[in-house]
């Protein structure tokens, strides 16, 4: 099976969809206050018991649908700013269904720059809806399995409640493009970064964040982001190091630090680390440390 058909195979599930579009998308689709956001557990029953009400209400309170991905765009912000880089080409490897592509917009679109959006994905229905939130010019999705329904006048969003049986909720689609903003400036390209139309040394930044502890070579994966950077531009990678067999078969190619990828010749330049909360369904919320590296081409 080949890296495309594996990751099409795995995030063809609903529940699979419903997990990463409401981890990324869950404040944009949804109203505050939505159930996804708080706990579904009966709080009259703990009148009484302060702690436990408050613990419930931490635990809830740390999932932030959005946030790393408006944490990780600012911190590369910093980071081109440091390195006085102004990047008009920008590219995001494995870029699920957009968020981060969006936040990057969001953050390196000003003093009149208008720099290009790449999101490279090789999941079809990853890049449906990010194609449908962020270029389309209203509120189309195209027809895809596993639904097979296209609407125009609303989206029907699975969300993650059930293991393995997302709930969907309609969502008006319109409403959803108003939060995001205007199209412009992304393109979306369904392919793995190996197999990417993509011409090498072409861009001043690079982005590649949760993905390579979700391919089969690592390293490979890293130069395959490096060769798209131009001399003196940026690349930054990320990972949770929640390496697995399942991905990654040849264990002796899991890294130990993030700085052993880099291709020679890399300069490191800055480094950090971000909390990315996972809320697979209702009941099981996890936790990632994902260590970023930004460095700079030779
Ligand atoms: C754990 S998700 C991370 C998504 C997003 N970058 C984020 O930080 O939330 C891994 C993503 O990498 C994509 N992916 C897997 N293999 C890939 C490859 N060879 N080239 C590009 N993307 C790949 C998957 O389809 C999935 O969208």
């Amino acid at each position: 099976m080949s890296q495309e058909d594996n990751v099409r195979d795995r995030s063809a599930a609903p529940s699979f969809v419903a997990s990463y579009l409401s981890n990324e998308w869950g404040d944009v689709l949804l109203p505050q206050g939505h159930a996804l956001f708080g706990s579904h557990f009966n709080h009259d029953a703990l009148a009484e018991d302060r702690v436990s009400r408050e613990r419930i209400d931490v635990l809830h309170s740390l999932y932030r649908p959005g946030a790393f991905y408006r944490e990780a765009a600012e911190q590369i912000g910093r980071w081109c700013d440091k390195a006085d880089l102004r990047p008009q080409r920008v590219i995001d490897i494995g870029g699920s269904t957009g968020r981060l592509v969006h936040e990057l917009r969001r953050d390196l679109t000003r003093d009149g720059a208008s720099p290009k959006f790449l999101m490279v994905e090789p999941s079809q229905i990853f890049c449906d809806w990010a194609y449908s939130l962020l270029c389309a010019e209203f509120g189309r999705r195209r027809c895809v399995p596993p639904l097979n329904i296209a609407h125009t006048h609303e989206w029907w969003v699975p969300l993650p409640y059930l293991p393995s049986q997302p709930h969907f909720e309609a969502v008006d689609p319109v409403a959803v493009r108003q939060r995001i903003g205007p199209p412009g400036g992304i393109s979306i390209c369904c392919a793995a970064a190996e197999n990417a139309p993509v011409p090498d040394g072409h861009y001043d930044l690079a982005v590649s964040l949760n993905v390579i502890d979700r391919h089969l070579a690592p390293k490979t994966l890293v130069g395959e982001v490096a060769k798209l950077v131009r001399p003196g531009g940026l690349m930054v990678i990320g990972t949770p190091f929640d390496f697995r067999e399942q991905f990654t078969l040849d264990t002796a190619s899991w890294p130990r630090k993030l700085e052993d990828l880099l291709p020679a010749g890399w300069n490191v330049v800055g480094g950090t680390e971000l909390a990315y909360h996972l809320r697979l369904h209702q009941w099981d919320y996890t936790t990632f440390v994902c260590r970023v590296v930004c460095a700079t081409a030779p």
